[in-house]
């Protein structure tokens, strides 16, 4: 286990000052001449941001609705008519985003705080894909459908795996997810004329047929739930929906997932497709109504509301809204826009969510997946709660409420003003710990060991220790997949006389020591090429970036590279087409060539993990 959160889970302030230096791999190494050897990294200018600390007495708006019992699970029913299931799809659709491949371990990790975070239903993944999908889908099963967190109130979500609508996708489903003490098989066919034409080549009556026939053969493997989606039900005849949803029904489905597939769906557009559906399919209130919204538009988050306002009782989301193309509706922003507004304007409805776990999961998915996101991001972005105006923090320091709509407190950001714990050279392990569990992370054993010797370096090196630089060495230290190669040293010599050169010095996994040199265009590129010279893993690099986590000449840079080997190929199942895995990998130190070298053996790890797959596995869109 990487990393869990704390029962009373807290998080630092934002990354205020940060400078991120992003280039193409490509333009970076053949034009030597235009990078200067140490980056030319920019000190960060200090911005004066308002950090809120105490509230007023005036009660934020997120705190009106207090959250109730979650109903007990029944599949295709709800005790309580205003309660809201989250379906959680980041390990599955999220998986899908490009370059966003997780190992086993990362994907275990990340389900384990989906538990915690409270969400009703996990899609783990899509077993039929590749032995590693499926193996990755039982194991969650195994390990996270049949225990419930600490401080989780005895819940237990239902571990969920996707299949196409044929025997043997179902029959590998319900392999890795009947370990779970609630599992699930989400099985879908496309609806779409223009899907029917061209991708399945198929009749109204022969899709019918297959989606009735394969929900009732999920259901005769012994599977109590089965969730049926209509694969781009937003541009799909509306009496051939209510048809296909109501033989679904009679097949045992307990939940019918509309899937607007390529985020075409204006919000007034998917409010009346759920009403419609609601009031024209046959025994429909047999069954639970779910959401699946697609960003293309970026109306994925207030589609999904204006479903539940219509009558969705599951709303289909991935942690910082990840997923195919422009993603899907995210989380954090559905579940706090039921949180804040649940309770005013849409007759009282609310979900089982914890949302103090929210920033350490989005964290998490971020550094696991790869995929960073934006500073505006809503509720998760650096800068969801930055006030810089001068107007703003006026009021900000006034009264809270007047430019904040939620207290960063309940999505579990605590200012860094706040915390007790102010760590230095002289701190020791248990002081570490109780700061790391005060941001959230509940790190123990190994990898407490394993981290404490880094937090001293930078301890010895660096006057301030913040709370940016710890969870930029918990990224670098914790969220990574399983060590194929370890970094032992790393010497370069760089400048304008001469050529770069590096020796670079790798543990393998059996603890042997690997010793090369290399001259490269920069001290990165040299360093790079002795790595390959070792491993013998021919890599391309797509991107690489550096940024500087905090401000001042003394701070921790983190490297985010994104790889391609030659060899893991996937066939995308919508368009028929091979494409290439992409593995992304993240280091930090207070030296930017030690922070490449680690992003590029996270990445290079992460490529390993991978290794056994098969050459032809299967992603679906
Ligand atoms: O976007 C989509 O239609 C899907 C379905 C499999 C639910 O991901």
């Amino acid at each position: 286990m990487a990393a869990s959160v704390s029962p009373n889970p807290q998080f630092c302030k934002r990354f205020s000052s940060t400078k991120t230096a992003t280039t193409s791999a490509a333009a970076f190494f053949s034009k030597p001449s235009q990078i200067s050897p140490n980056f030319n990294l920019e000190r960060a200018k200090p911005s004066f941001l308002v950090r809120c600390s105490i509230r007023s007495s005036a009660p934020p708006i997120s705190t009106l609705k207090q959250s109730c019992p979650r109903p007990e699970y029944i599949p295709n029913r709800i005790s309580d008519p205003n309660y809201v299931r989250i379906f959680d799809t980041t390990l599955r659709d999220g998986e899908q985003s490009p370059g966003a491949t997780m190992t086993t371990k990362q994907k275990l990790d990340i389900a384990r705080q989906l538990a915690k975070l409270g969400v009703d239903i996990i899609e783990a993944g899509f077993p039929a894909s590749s032995e590693a999908d499926l193996e990755a889908v039982k194991l969650i099963a195994k390990e996270v459908g049949n225990v419930s967190p600490e401080g989780a109130d005895g819940h237990v979500p239902v571990i969920c795996g996707l299949s196409r609508c044929n025997k043997r996708d179902i029959d590998k489903a319900w392999e890795a997810v009947k370990y779970a003490k609630k599992p699930r098989i989400h099985t879908f066919i496309a609806t779409s004329e223009i899907h029917l034409k061209h991708k399945l080549k198929k009749t109204k009556e022969q899709v019918l047929e297959t989606a009735r026939s394969m929900v009732a053969y999920a259901r005769s493997l012994g599977c109590p739930d089965v969730e049926f989606s209509p694969e781009d039900a937003g541009r799909s005849d509306r009496e051939f929906l209510y048809e296909i949803l109501g033989e679904v029904i009679k097949a045992g489905a307990t939940t019918l997932n509309i899937p607007d597939t390529v985020g075409i769906l204006v919000h007034d557009e998917f409010e009346q497709l759920i009403a419609d559906i609601k009031a024209n399919t046959p025994g429909i209130d047999n069954v639970i109504i779910s959401t699946h919204c697609q960003n293309d538009l970026g109306l994925a988050t207030a589609n999904s509301i204006g479903g539940a306002i219509a009558g969705a009782r599951q709303l289909e989301v991935t942690i910082n809204g990840i997923g195919e193309r422009a993603g899907n509706a995210s989380l954090e922003e559905v579940v706090m826009a039921i949180k804040c507004r649940g309770e005013q304007v849409m007759g009282g409805l609310y979900t089982g969510i914890n949302t103090q776990h929210i920033v350490v999961t989005s964290k998490m998915v971020e550094e696991c997946s790869g995929l960073h996101i934006q500073p505006h991001k809503a509720i998760v972005g650096a800068n969801a709660f930055a006030h810089e105006s001068g107007i703003h923090q006026d009021g900000m320091l006034k009264n809270k409420d007047t430019y904040e709509i939620m207290s960063p407190e309940d999505i579990g950001l605590l200012r860094s003003n706040e915390s007790g714990i102010v760590l230095g050279k002289l701190s020791g392990r248990h002081a570490l710990k109780a700061k790391l569990l005060e941001l959230g992370y509940d790190i123990d054993g190994k990898e407490l060991d394993d981290l404490f010797p880094r937090f001293k370096s930078v301890a010895e090196n660096k006057k301030n220790i913040t709370d940016e630089d710890l969870i930029a060495l918990v990224s670098d230290e914790v969220f990574q997949p399983q060590v194929f190669w370890k970094l032992g040293d790393v010497q370069v010599t760089c400048g304008t006389l001469g050529l770069s050169t590096a020796t670079v010095k790798l543990i393998d996994a059996d603890g042997k020591e690997h010793i090369e040199c290399s001259v490269g265009t920069g001290p990165v590129d040299a360093a790079y090429k002795a790595i390959d010279l070792i491993t013998k893993v021919p890599l391309i690099l797509l991107e690489y970036s550096l940024s500087a986590v905090t401000e001042g000449i003394d701070a921790i840079a983190t490297t985010r590279v994104l790889i391609r080997g030659d060899s893991q190929t996937a066939t995308h199942a919508l368009t028929g087409e091979a494409m290439s895995r992409t593995f992304s990998g993240t280091g930090a130190a207070m030296d930017i060539v030690v922070s490449s070298v680690r992003a590029y053996l996270g990445a290079l790890n992460k490529k390993l993990s991978f290794k056994k797959l098969n050459e032809s596995e299967i992603l679906v869109a």
